[in-house]
């Protein structure tokens, strides 16, 4: 069993980055994030993307709006960072307060600075194969641990658990794809899969995206199975200071004694979503700046 470390891949992505952007001459890229309210989870991701930005020299913004804020003063503060020229991608975090709605506060977001890739242009330039738009990062990190761990997937059966507009359909729109990863055959799982086992145990590369811990057990796996758990779910454990810890959508430590390759929780998909975040904040820019030559 070969463990896929997230922590080194992201890493490696991030000292590319580094690179690339200490490179340009004058302007460097700028992230804008807005944080709608305090949910605790969305204030540690915050955090960790705007470090991780710092880190690789891309200037970042932090805009947090109370919890309560209609819906046209958030949009005027995306209005206004779509406007700002120094402003390279806007972030919106997810989740906001139930009276906001989220595809329209995605859809606000100017697609040429949409670096979420949530965007219903962009969302449609993934179905169309066009370079041009912007790929959602935890699939567009997927993509990269399988590429980078040399997980092959043409011809192969790629299940993915999981239909969400953030992880699930794109991540099954990329495998299907005329690219390398990509050319599997997908099945796209869900709540109302009936023998969902059955299923699974056909897949060569596993892709858990359900937000239920430890739901992939080891009868429905098959040995030598490639296993992407982008699950990251709380349970709690007393052992802990907090009171909780971070645990998959897979049974790790039973599954992983059949698999051939296995994203760990901690440390597997959720630091590339933070390293592709930074990746198409830099395409972002570079975009813009061509467009302005
Ligand atoms: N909430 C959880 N994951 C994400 C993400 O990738 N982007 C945004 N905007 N919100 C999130």
């Amino acid at each position: 069993m070969q463990l896929i470390d997230g922590n080194a891949i992201a890493a490696s992505i991030i000292e590319e980055l580094t690179t690339e952007v200490s490179a340009l001459p004058g302007k460097k890229p700028v992230i804008a994030v807005i944080r709608v309210g305090e949910d605790p989870a969305s204030v540690s991701y915050v955090r960790k993307k705007q470090k991780t930005a710092e880190r690789i020299g891309i200037g970042s913004r932090l805009h947090v709006l109370p919890e309560d804020i209609s819906k046209e003063d958030l949009f005027a503060q995306i209005d206004a960072l779509n406007a700002d020229s120094d402003v390279s991608g806007i972030l919106v975090q997810a989740p906001l307060p139930k009276h906001i709605n989220e595809t329209e506060t995605f859809n606000r977001v100017n697609p040429a600075k949409d670096v979420d890739g949530f965007n219903t242009l962009n969302i449609g330039k993934l179905c169309q194969e066009d370079p041009s738009g912007f790929v959602a990062c935890t699939p567009a990190g997927i993509v990269q641990l399988i590429q980078r761990s040399g997980i092959e997937t043409n011809g192969k059966h790629v299940v993915v658990l999981g239909r969400s507009q953030i992880v699930g359909k794109p991540a099954a729109l990329l495998m299907i794809q005329k690219a390398c990863p990509g050319n599997a055959t997908v099945t796209i799982c869900h709540s109302r899969t009936t023998d969902l086992p059955s299923i699974t145990r056909q897949a060569d590369v596993l892709i858990a995206a359900i937000g239920r811990p430890n739901f992939v057990t080891e009868d429905m796996v098959k040995d030598e199975v490639n296993v992407i758990d982008v699950g990251i779910n709380r349970v709690e454990d007393s052992n802990k200071k907090s009171g909780y810890r971070l645990v998959g959508d897979v049974d790790f430590d039973a599954v992983a004694t059949k698999a051939a390759h296995i994203t760990p929780v901690p440390g597997g998909v959720g630091p590339m979503t933070v390293a592709m975040l930074m990746h198409n904040t830099l395409l972002a820019f570079k975009a813009s700046q061509a467009s302005q030559a």
